[in-house]
């Protein structure tokens, strides 16, 4: 059995849900991450301070007694997102960063933003207060082929964003292809890889007919894209760490509309570790999953220990969401039914 010691890690794009989703899902996170940025695309987004506010209590009465876990609240822009507010919610921490959804691009978006450029005075006063923009970077005009969405997005908008706001703190959130890696290097900014990009390609939504298990947005692209992401991550380039995108939907809601989002929050440790283990990487693992999201936003690192060890691990097909003792509903999570070779063994104080 081999086992080794990290700091804890942080957790810098996460979807916790509202109501009893959220209840049920928590603690997947807030058990073994010290920080999670919490995505602000609920059924009603999160546009302003009040909304906020109101969602972050909410997580925090659903968290277990004692933990000192800490969501980081994003706002959600829109074409009417007011300057000001922004800017006054950043100042007073509540906002930790905003996020650009471009409309329709992917789940609960279509209140995002139409047109980048009506956005640029927004992002003028957001690099000269220092707040970092997150972004989905992916175009939706129907004649964009979806597996080239990213590169174009890239390309059409990410580019010229940077050279004219240079001093803008940006993350590439999910990236899903070689360009994005080159572009984020080149470019020094930051970006988020979750498990799911570094364990499948494009084939894996096609396999034993349509599997809506493995859609998510980006989707997965060709192999030689997963083994670019492979290398970024585990290299220990301080521009990559980890962001999970776990982003459950209740099974019903996955086999019926095939939404898009995976579910990878119970499993996100291991899933990594099992990456960074096959690349001969596992010395690396801490600076992708502890550092490099810190130094990125100028934050200290977590105190805490994080404990790792070999062993089988069976992922269990479903995770129940209970009310009152009663299951309600079911989510898969990403490796369901698979054994990993990583558990997380605890915190270490
Ligand atoms: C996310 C969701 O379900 O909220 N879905 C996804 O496929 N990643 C939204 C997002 O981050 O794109
Ligand atoms: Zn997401």
């Amino acid at each position: 059995m081999k086992t080794f010691t990290i700091l804890k890690p942080d957790d810098w794009h996460l979807h916790l849900r509202e109501g009893l989703v959220l209840k049920n899902i928590i603690k997947f996170t807030s058990d073994y991450f010290g920080r999670a940025i919490v995505m602000p695309n609920t059924k009603n987004p999160i546009t302003t301070i009040n909304k906020a506010i109101s969602y972050k209590n909410s997580i925090a009465q659903a968290l277990p007694e004692n933990s000192n876990f800490q969501p980081l609240m994003t706002i959600y822009l829109t074409d009417e997102t007011d300057k000001d507010e922004l800017i006054q919610g950043y100042k007073n921490n509540v906002f930790f960063a905003a996020k650009l959804y471009p409309a329709n691009s992917t789940t609960n978006s279509s209140h995002g933003v139409k047109k980048i450029e009506n956005l640029y005075n927004i992002f003028e006063s957001m690099e000269d207060s220092g707040m970092p923009l997150l972004i989905h970077g992916e175009v939706t005009d129907s004649d964009v082929d979806v597996f080239d969405r990213e590169e174009v997005f890239i390309d059409r908008e990410l580019l010229p964003l940077v050279k004219r706001f240079p001093k803008l703190k940006i993350v590439l959130e999910h990236i899903t292809t070689s360009h994005a890696v080159d572009f984020v290097q080149n470019n020094k900014i930051g970006a988020t890889i979750t498990p799911h990009h570094l364990h499948i390609n494009r084939n894996a939504m096609f396999f034993g007919g349509l599997n809506s298990d493995f859609y998510c947005l980006p989707v997965a692209k060709r192999e030689t894209n997963r083994i670019a992401l492979r290398k970024a991550a585990t290299s220990g380039n301080e521009c990559f760490f980890l962001g999970t995108d776990s982003a459950p939907h209740l099974r019903e809601w996955k086999a019926f509309c095939g939404c898009a989002g995976i579910f990878n929050s119970p499993v996100a440790i291991e899933s990594y570790l099992t990456v960074f283990e096959e690349e001969n990487a596992l010395d690396n693992f801490e600076k992708f999953a502890s550092l490099n999201g810190p130094n990125f936003y100028n934050l200290p690192p977590n105190k805490e220990k994080l404990k790792l060890v070999t062993r089988p691990n069976k992922i269990s097909e479903f995770v129940n969401i209970i009310e009152e003792k009663n299951i309600v509903g079911k989510i898969k999570p990403f490796h369901a039914g698979e054994t990993l070779n990583w558990q997380v063994e605890g915190i270490v104080k």
